[in-house]
């Protein structure tokens, strides 16, 4: 079992879209995934009761973090979508999770405004030397190279060469 947790004190950053895009990722590799939606928002969850998704997407509670993730261990990735602005959720998904996944749009401005999770990361990283932590463009899109202000805002960050694109499939599924 690997645990990925999606994190990002900003919203509407594509936090959501990219859980359920890696667990389609996983699915789609022959690999089980199972999405915990700890957002109250709930939306997730309300995604897979419009759509037909081939993995299991559950709602989860803060305080019951830790015990949904072991009942849902049979899975080989979980992937745990969380809310904005909760330095609480952000630390507690965090330190359940192997993997830091934040996403984040290839502009400088929006880059900028990473600052904040990184670092919270970065202290729970102090504790925690076995986390990993990766950054992942959203929303890209193939055809525009990536801004000159947002190449140079990600120096030094734990950059992933996988991107996910800009898909209209994405923008239509509100
Ligand atoms: N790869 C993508 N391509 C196109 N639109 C996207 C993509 N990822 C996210 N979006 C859009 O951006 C908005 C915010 O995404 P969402 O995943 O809900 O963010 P968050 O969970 O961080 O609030 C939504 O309107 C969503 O449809
Ligand atoms: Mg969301």
């Amino acid at each position: 079992m690997k645990t990925l947790a999606v994190l990002s004190l900003k919203g509407g950053v594509g936090k959501t879209t990219t859980a359920l895009h890696l667990a389609a990722v996983a699915h789609a590799s022959g690999r089980s995934a199972h999405v915990l939606d700890a957002d109250p928002e709930r939306s997730a969850c309300r995604w897979a009761a419009h759509a037909p998704l081939p993995f299991s997407v559950t709602a989860a509670e803060p305080d019951r973090l830790a015990r949904q993730l072991q009942a849902a261990g049979q899975a080989q990735f979980i992937i745990i979508d969380t809310p904005p602005n909760s330095r609480e959720l952000l630390l507690r998904a965090g330190s359940l999770a192997d993997t830091v996944i934040v996403p984040v749009a290839p502009s400088g401005l929006e880059i900028d405004r990473l600052r904040p999770t990184l670092e919270l990361l970065a202290d729970l990283q102090a504790q925690r030397e076995d986390l990993d932590v990766a950054v992942v463009l959203t929303r890209y899109n193939l055809r525009r190279r990536l801004a000159r202000e947002a190449e140079e805002a990600l120096e030094g960050l734990p950059v992933l060469a996988a991107r996910i694109r800009q898909l209209e499939a994405y923008t239509d599924s509100d």
